[in-house]
């Protein structure tokens, strides 16, 4: 039986976490990295979940979850999302009595910030949409994977789930919501991933306790970040690269100003800088995870080299205008 094939993107977070918290906006930018999920109808009522990144599989039968392949915890936290997704798309099918193959592929770092789980859920949801000939639109898919992100972080600001389904940038505010924003450039980046797993939580807890402390420092810093979006939104507009990596640096000092930062990120945004990135910064949660480089072409090896001689891994990405989308089927 031929499978349909859906992919979405990852993310990174341009300028503006954790001030999103307290009602300031953020960027986010998909990147052309992408989670990727093949589905095939079966004939019995199993749901057979395969990720051959994470080495897991298992199946659902009468919402029993048996492992075939990897540690039966790490399956069932992985897997939770998804077949919560497929949950919701199954309960406005007609006929309950249907079983799938889901066969997911990432290409993203797992738990570095960069919305691996909401892109593959997002990816799914589509898949699974269109292998039952379902008409499921972009709206659809983001309501469903925000519910389904909403069980692995508590509360999430949907920015992930947003970003996989729609692609391009987005301007977010938690009382406005998203906007597209106009984008010129590729936004040629650098991700270096630290591999040290960190905790959004824990980092939001952080921040919350500076601001309670020092809310005289923290409200100037809070409209500081605000006017770095703004300057942001202008120079994205422009395609002024220059202006951006400034944006940046400054935006990386609010952040370590507050905390969030740690010793593996430092190395890794300070060796950028030295091999000619425009700007570096961490980028989401920080405490580990990853930081982001804004680099001409001509310099992109050159940063790449200088994280990896840090001790991080990098790789190259750009923006990508393309959300969650069929691939084949
Ligand atoms: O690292 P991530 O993708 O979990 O991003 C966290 C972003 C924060 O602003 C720190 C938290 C949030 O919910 O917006």
């Amino acid at each position: 039986m031929i499978g349909v094939i859906s992919s979405a993107p990852a993310k990174v977070i341009l300028f503006g976490e954790h001030f999103v918290v307290y009602g300031e906006p953020a960027i986010v930018l998909a990147i052309d990295r992408r989670s990727y999920a093949k589905v095939e109808n079966r004939d019995d009522r199993r749901l057979f979940i395969h990720s051959s990144n994470l080495n897991l599989s298992g199946y659902y039968e009468d919402q029993v979850f048996r492992i075939q392949q990897g540690d039966y915890k790490e399956a069932r936290l992985k897997f939770n999302p998804i077949k919560l997704a497929i949950d919701k798309v199954l309960s406005k099918y007609q006929d309950a009595n249907i079983g799938l193959n889901v066969e997911i592929n990432s290409t993203v770092p797992v738990a570095a910030g960069l919305g691996s789980s909401a892109s593959v859920v997002a990816a799914v949801t589509a898949a699974v949409g269109a292998a039952l000939k379902m008409n499921i639109s972009k709206e659809d898919i983001l309501r469903i994977a925000f519910e389904a992100e909403k069980v692995v972080h508590g509360t999430a600001s949907g920015v992930d789930p947003a970003i996989a389904t729609f692609g391009g940038a987005l301007l977010f505010q938690t009382d406005t919501g998203f906007k597209p924003l106009e984008v010129k450039a590729d936004i040629p980046l650098v991700i270096g991933d630290t591999g040290i797993q960190r905790s959004t939580r824990l980092q939001v807890a952080k921040v919350r306790e500076a601001k309670e402390k020092y809310p005289q420092v923290f409200d100037p810093l809070t409209r500081c970040a605000q006017e770095i979006v703004m300057r942001a939104i202008d120079a994205l507009k422009e395609n002024d690269l220059d202006s951006l990596g400034e944006l940046m640096n400054i935006n990386h000092a609010l952040l370590y100003g507050l905390g969030v930062s740690d010793e593996s990120l430092e190395w890794l945004v300070t060796a950028a800088r030295k091999a000619g990135a425009l700007g570096a910064k961490l980028t989401g949660a920080g405490g580990g995870g990853c930081m982001i480089a804004l680099a001409r072409e001509e310099k992109l090896g050159a940063v790449s080299e200088a994280i990896q001689t840090r001790g991080g891994t990098p790789f190259i990405a750009k923006k990508t205008d393309e959300g969650v989308r069929i691939e084949q089927g």
